[in-house]
């Protein structure tokens, strides 16, 4: 198949090009490069620098399309507050508009990552894809309009439209921005052996699923759902919570889980998050396969090699 990966050249793109290559599809990225790198896609995918707002300014080098995976977004929740305006173009009226292009270039599905962020404060964990969705930011209510955008608009144009509803994402190649990013955080501390800040008591939990998963996910049974398409949670249904987190990746690495500063709570963090993924387990044959200790150990194993730090010292016998 061709299929054209927006946001590429990001975090979870970036994985999402190489399970596609993998599989032998003809792939392309299209990235603007705010935040993504050139240099970390794969070599056989084709590159288009580009703004997903405006795809006719680069869409025409682009032949026919089976898939649209968009992945292109404004990522932080706290830029989208102070910037709701921009966050609405990049995530809501670009999703619009690469809806039309991928209509207009033949396109059968267009798979789109939602967040999380569009439930809100949880009334009852696991969240399934029943429970209410109250976002508590721009971020979160233009995901969520944005997913209704490419149901709607997949049903009317006969174009299979998926959103996919992401937990905390981490792995290699995660920047160390953003309010999701706490494991890119704590393994860039640990990396250049700073204490790392906690924010609030570490008794808060959230669902990490590893971005080898995911990108999983999004290649799964491309072309061959149902015509009605596809909402689902990604995420592994278990918590760790934040304190537990950076024990483990301490541990992980030899260094004292001591070490750490704890820092006021953020405004507006909801306490706990786990999502149940067994819808997409059944619609995608999604497994959440990385236990958390794996995950980590590679993710740790990049930022190491990242920020050039000399040779993993023995865990501690904790
Ligand atoms: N990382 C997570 O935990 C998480 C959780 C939930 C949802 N998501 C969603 O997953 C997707 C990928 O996120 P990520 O974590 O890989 O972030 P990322 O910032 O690494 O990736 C986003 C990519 O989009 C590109 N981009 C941004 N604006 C663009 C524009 N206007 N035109 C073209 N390209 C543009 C950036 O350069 C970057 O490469 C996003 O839609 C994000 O909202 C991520």
């Amino acid at each position: 198949m061709r299929i054209v990966v927006t946001g590429g050249a990001g975090f979870i793109g970036s994985h999402v090009v190489e399970v596609l290559i993998a599989a032998g599809h003809e792939v392309w990225v299209v990235d603007n490069l705010t935040a993504g790198r050139l240099d970390q896609v794969a070599p056989a995918a084709r590159c288009l620098v580009g703004d997903v707002l405006h795809p006719d300014e680069w869409g025409g080098e682009v032949p026919g399309v089976d898939v649209v995976i968009h992945l292109a977004a404004q990522v932080s929740v706290s830029y989208g507050e102070a910037h709701p305006g921009e966050d609405g173009a990049t995530n809501l009226l670009a999703t619009i508009a690469m809806l039309q292009w991928a209509k207009k270039k033949g396109a059968q599905e267009f798979r789109f990552a939602s967040s999380a962020a569009v439930y809100g404060v949880p009334a009852a964990l696991p969240l399934d894809e029943t429970s209410a969705l109250a976002p508590l930011s721009f971020y979160g209510k233009h995901k969520e309009a944005a997913e209704w955008a490419v149901r709607h608009y997949g049903r009317t144009h006969g174009m299979v439209g998926v959103a996919l509803r992401l937990a905390n994402v981490y792995g290699p190649r995660q920047r160390n921005e953003g309010e999701g990013a706490v494991v890119a955080a704590f393994a860039t501390r640990l990396a250049h052996r700073q204490p790392a800040i906690i924010h609030g008591d570490g008794g808060q939990s959230r669902d990490f699923v590893f971005v080898g998963d995911v990108a999983n996910a999004f290649a799964a049974r491309l072309g061959a759902l149902p015509a009605e398409g596809l909402t689902a949670n990604i995420g592994t249904g278990r918590s760790t919570t934040i304190e537990a987190l950076w024990r483990t990746m301490a541990r992980l690495v030899g260094d004292d889980p001591a070490a750490v500063r704890y820092g006021p709570p953020r405004a507006g963090d909801i306490r706990d998050s786990v999502l149940s993924p067994e819808r997409a387990k059944t619609a995608l044959g999604f497994v959440p396969k990385t236990a958390i200790e794996a995950g980590l150990r590679e993710t740790l194993a990049y930022f190491r090699r990242e920020f050039g730090r000399s040779a993993a010292r023995p865990p501690s016998p904790e």
